[in-house]
C-alpha cells in the first residue's frame, strides 16, 4: 500500500468512526436506545409507572387520596367503603373467590384475575366496565401486568414477588391468557369468544360445544398463530385431513357440494356447509369427485369481521390448549 493510499484509508476510517459516534449520540439523545430496552422491572416502582402512565389505571381508579377518578373502586384506603387498601383487600377477596370457585386463591391470584378477567369477580356496586388492559389500546404486556400486581400488593399488603414470578395454577392460567393476547397482536380473548360464537361455533366445537361440520378446535393453539391465521383467511390452502370437499352430480343433474360424512356399500352422505345432510344412493351417482381447491369453510368469513374481531378471535384460539377448559 503506498503512503497516499494508506492516508486516504485512515481518513476514511476516521470519517466512518465519527459518523457512527454521531449516530449513536443522536440515538441516545432522542431516547431511541433507551426505548429499545424500556421493559419495566417487576417491582412496585415499575408497577407505579404503569399505574399512573401506560396502564391508564388512574383514569378510572384513585388510590387513597391520590388521583381524581371517582367512578371506579378506590384502590387505596378511603372512607368506610374502602376500609382496606387493595394489598390487604386482595387477601379478603381471595377468600371469597376460593369459596365461590372451590379453587384455592391467594391474594396474588385475586389481583392477577382482576386484571386478566375483570368480569370473573365484580366489586359490589360496580359494573363490568373495567378495561381489558392487555388488549388495545392499552396493550400491557405480561411483564407490565406482573409489575402492576406487585405495586397493588405493596398498597397495604405483603409484597410477594415469588408468587408473581412462580404463579400458582390459577394465576398461570391467566398468564397464559395474557400471553396469548400478546402473541395474537394484542387481541382480547374475552371479546374473541363472542366473535367465535357468532361466526364459527355453528361448525366448530370447543370443549364439546358447537357444531360438528368442521374439526374440533380444542388444542388448536399448538398449531401456532400462523396456522390459525391462514386457516381463517384461506381455508382451502391446507384442508384438514378427513374434511375434504366433495362434489357429487346425480343422474338427474343435481349437484351437491360438501363433506362426505358417510360412505356405505349402497349410499353416501354429503354434509353441506349449512349442516344439511343429503343422502344419495350410489347407483344414482353420475359423478363424484374431490375438490382440492375449495373448503367447506367459507373464504369470506373475515368480510363480516372488523380487524379487532379478527385479532380477538385469534387471541381466543391461541388460548385453546388441549385438555384445558377456558375459564
Ligand atoms: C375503564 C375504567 C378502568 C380502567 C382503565 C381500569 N379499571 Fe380496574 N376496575 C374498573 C371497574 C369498573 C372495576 C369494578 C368492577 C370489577 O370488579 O371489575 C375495577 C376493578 C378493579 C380491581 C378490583 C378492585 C377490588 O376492590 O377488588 C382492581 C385490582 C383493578 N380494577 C385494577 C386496575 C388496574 C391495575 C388498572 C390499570 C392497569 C385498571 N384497574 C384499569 C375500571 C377500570
Ligand atoms: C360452514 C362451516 C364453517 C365455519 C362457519 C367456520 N369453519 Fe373453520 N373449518 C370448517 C371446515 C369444514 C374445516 C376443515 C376443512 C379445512 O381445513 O378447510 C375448517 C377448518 C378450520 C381450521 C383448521 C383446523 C385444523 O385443525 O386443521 C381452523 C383453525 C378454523 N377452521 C377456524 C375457524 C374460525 C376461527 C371460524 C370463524 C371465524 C371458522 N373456522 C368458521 C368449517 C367452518
Amino acid at each position: 500500500m503506498s503512503s497516499t493510499t494508506a492516508k486516504v484509508f485512515l481518513f476514511l476510517l476516521l470519517v466512518l468512526g465519527a459518523f457512527l459516534w454521531v449516530g449513536q449520540a443522536i440515538t441516545a439523545m432522542t431516547g431511541g436506545a433507551k426505548k429499545a430496552s424500556s421493559v419495566v422491572e417487576v417491582s412496585p416502582e415499575g408497577g407505579e409507572s404503569i399505574f399512573w402512565g401506560k396502564g391508564r389505571c388512574y383514569t378510572c381508579h384513585s388510590l387513597g387520596g391520590q388521583g381524581s377518578a371517582v367512578r371506579c373502586p378506590n384502590l387505596g384506603q378511603f372512607g368506610e367503603k374502602f376500609a382496606l387498601a387493595i394489598g390487604e383487600r386482595a387477601a379478603q377477596r381471595a377468600k371469597e373467590r376460593s369459596e365461590e370457585t372451590g379453587e384455592h386463591y391467594t391474594a396474588t391470584d385475586y389481583l392477577v384475575e382482576s386484571l386478566a378477567k375483570p368480569d370473573a369477580y365484580l366489586v359490589e356496586g360496580y359494573k363490568n366496565e373495567m378495561a381489558i388492559v392487555y388488549a388495545p389500546p392499552i396493550s400491557l404486556s405480561l411483564n407490565d401486568i406482573k409489575a402492576v400486581v406487585s405495586y397493588l400488593q405493596s398498597q397495604g399488603g405483603d409484597l410477594d414477588l415469588e408468587s408473581i414470578e412462580q404463579p400458582s395454577e390459577v394465576a398461570a392460567k391467566y398468564y397464559a391468557r395474557i400471553s396469548a393476547a400478546g402473541a395474537a397482536g394484542g387481541g382480547d380473548p374475552g371479546a374473541g369468544e363472542e366473535v367465535f360464537v357468532d361466526n364459527c361455533e355453528d361448525c366448530h366445537q370447543l370443549q364439546g360445544e358447537g357444531g360438528e361440520i368442521g374439526p374440533s378446535l380444542d388444542g388448536i393453539s399448538e398449531k401456532g398463530l400462523k396456522f390459525i391465521t391462514e386457516s381463517i383467511l384461506k381455508p382451502a390452502k391446507k384442508i384438514t385431513k378427513g374434511y375434504e370437499t366433495y362434489r357429487v352430480v346425480d343422474k338427474e343433474g343435481r349437484r351437491h357440494v360438501g363433506l362426505k360424512t358417510r360412505d356405505d356399500a349402497a349410499e353416501i352422505d354429503i354434509t353441506k356447509a349449512t349442516g344439511d345432510v343429503i343422502t344419495i344412493v350410489k347407483s344414482d351417482i353420475k359423478e363424484l369427485e374431490q375438490d382440492e381447491v375449495s373448503s367447506v369453510m367459507p373464504e369470506d368469513l373475515t368480510e363480516a369481521m372488523t380487524v379487532k374481531d379478527f385479532q380477538d378471535v385469534q387471541a381466543y384460539l391461541m388460548m385453546q390448549k388441549s385438555g384445558e377448559a377456558d375459564q
